[in-house]
């Protein structure tokens, strides 16, 4: 019985191995008949399924294409997506309008996918985790059956196909990662809850359970670094990202921190518009739970306890709060946060504006002089890079993203301010207020100039040097 299972076994594996080594074969063969069509032509995979998107993913690919064309002239660039009903044109002609990037057209071309279904997220109602890993290594062989490139990079963060390409297709790879798939944070809180719920009838019911989802995400994240180690190149959007790919990776040496490319060209040219009678402070963001909008009224609240001895100060500030409402739970939000105001007696010093139009935001942009951010451990802020490009002084919440990579507080350098608490974000306004006019200056100004970090040359320039060792040994 046992000889026949493991005989079984052992065939099963063998023709494994012998179709993905014929497999292995038939694509070299067919790389060949490519290079032998396009003399000394490079041939890059970029495998972003959702290509037609228009999000903050979607410009760093096409940035990414650009400056590639930009660099090398004897390269083709083929882009792996799964958006089957829009032609090459339409998508291009978004890209134009939608980022207004110009790639070249003719030697850049599309693979369609037809299986894109399988990485998402909805198929999998249990294991999604590896449910959407498996389901893109088929969407990867797809990808590779059809155009088996020399180098191949992954944009979205499907890992799972690096050592598909590497391995079979033998391609150089590399990948571009905004979002660890597995993070410790997931591991630890997991892990947690087996120590805070330790209770009553829960000890009897979930322990078990707990102990298989650690398990199955330790076992989870042991194969995801064994992928990501794959890569011959990695690149991480920030420094969030950075130490959790470094701590689940372990290969800081080929681990590169290349910010993504925001719009900033347009706010910095932006002129000021600053009301001497007024005191802005604007605060922009989803009428979302996590961005914690009562913080910022109770520093509103702390303030004017600081300012009680200087009415005809206090009289100028005035809070703004720009945000969006999707659905029927972020009103309701909203409208919590104007009976918090009332009850707190601030509502003569806070506005609120809804869903506001670009042009009314750029005009906030100019009036404010102040621009505030609570969200705790926010993993980047594109909000308040914008803010600093348009030449406010920002407070931000000193966690995340804002800490790690945007604000900088030290003496010299400084280019905005950090608080968490009420009282804290209270003082630091106030100590704004009461800033010399050199001072402004000098945080505005490195404020306005820090933020060239995160622009779209910047990023050309760092992402070409981390592919740079793709292209050295092909
Ligand atoms: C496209 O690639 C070919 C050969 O690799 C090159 O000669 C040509 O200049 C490229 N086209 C453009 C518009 O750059
Ligand atoms: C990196 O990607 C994550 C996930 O999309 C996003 O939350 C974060 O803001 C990004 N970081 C930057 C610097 O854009
Ligand atoms: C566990 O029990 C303690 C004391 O009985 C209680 O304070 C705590 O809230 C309980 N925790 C959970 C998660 O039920
Ligand atoms: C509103 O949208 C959020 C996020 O998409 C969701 O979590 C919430 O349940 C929605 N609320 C309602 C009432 O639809
Ligand atoms: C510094 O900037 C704040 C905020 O714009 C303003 O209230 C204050 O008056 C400025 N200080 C001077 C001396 O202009």
């Amino acid at each position: 019985m046992f000889t026949i299972i493991f005989g079984i076994l052992v065939s099963i594996l063998a023709v494994l191995a012998v179709s993905l080594l014929s497999l292995r074969n038939w694509l070299r063969s067919c790389k060949r008949k490519l290079k032998g069509s396009f003399d000394g032509t490079v041939n890059i995979g970029i495998f972003h399924p959702y290509c037609n998107a228009g999000g903050g993913g979607e410009r760093v690919l096409w940035c990414a294409v650009r400056a590639l064309q930009a660099k090398y002239d004897n390269i083709k660039i083929v882009i792996y997506t799964g958006d089957i009903d829009s032609s090459p044109n339409s998508i291009l002609e978004k890209v134009q309008g939608t980022f207004n990037i110009n790639v070249d057209k003719q030697n850049t071309s599309f693979v369609y996918l037809k299986r894109r279904m399988l990485v998402e997220a909805k198929l999998y109602p249990y294991f999604t985790l590896l449910g959407q890993s498996l389901g893109s290594i088929i969407l990867g062989l797809e990808a590779l059956c059809r155009f088996p490139p020399d180098i191949y990079i992954d944009t979205t963060g499907y890992a799972f196909t690096l050592p598909l390409f590497r391995y079979i297709g033998d391609c150089k790879v590399g990948c571009y990662v905004h979002y660890p798939t597995i993070s410790i944070d997931m591991l630890r809180r997991v892990q947690q809850r087996e120590y805070c719920h330790n209770n009553q009838t829960y000890v009897v019911r979930n322990p078990f359970v707990t102990w298989m989802k650690v398990v199955y995400y330790r076992i989870f994240a042991k194969i995801y670094s064994w992928v990501g180690q794959c890569s011959d190149t990695i690149m991480v959007n920030s420094t969030w990202t950075e130490n959790h790919i470094r701590d689940l990776w372990g290969v800081p040496f080929k681990t590169h921190r290349v910010y993504p490319p925001c719009e900033v060209k347009h706010l910095k040219e932006l002129k000021r518009n600053e009301n001497s009678d007024k005191i802005i402070i604007l605060s922009i963001g989803q009428f979302r739970p996590e961005k914690d909008h009562p913080l910022q009224l109770q520093a509103l609240y702390e303030l004017r306890t600081l300012l009680s001895r200087k009415e005809e100060l206090w009289d100028k500030v005035q809070l703004v709060i720009v945000g969006s409402c999707r659905n029927d739970s972020d009103y309701e939000r909203l409208k919590n946060m104007q009976d918090l105001s009332k009850h707190l007696s601030l509502e003569n010093s806070v506005e609120f504006k809804v869903n506001v139009h670009f042009q009314e935001l750029l005009q906030l942009y100019q009036k404010s002089s102040i621009g505030i951010h609570t969200m705790w451990n926010e993993h980047f802020g594109i909000g308040i890079v914008e803010c600093m490009a348009a030449g406010m002084i920002m407070i931000a919440h000193r966690s995340g993203g804002p800490l790690l990579d945007i604000i900088e507080t030290s003496e010299g350098s400084q280019n905005g301010y950090l608080a968490t608490s009420a009282l804290e974000y209270a003082n630091c306004i106030l100590s704004i207020i009461y800033n010399s006019k050199e001072l402004n200056d000098t945080i505005r100004n490195a404020a306005r100039s820090s933020v060239e970090r995160f622009s779209e040359e910047e990023f050309e320039v760092n992402f070409l040097r981390a592919v740079t060792p793709l292209f050295n040994e092909t």
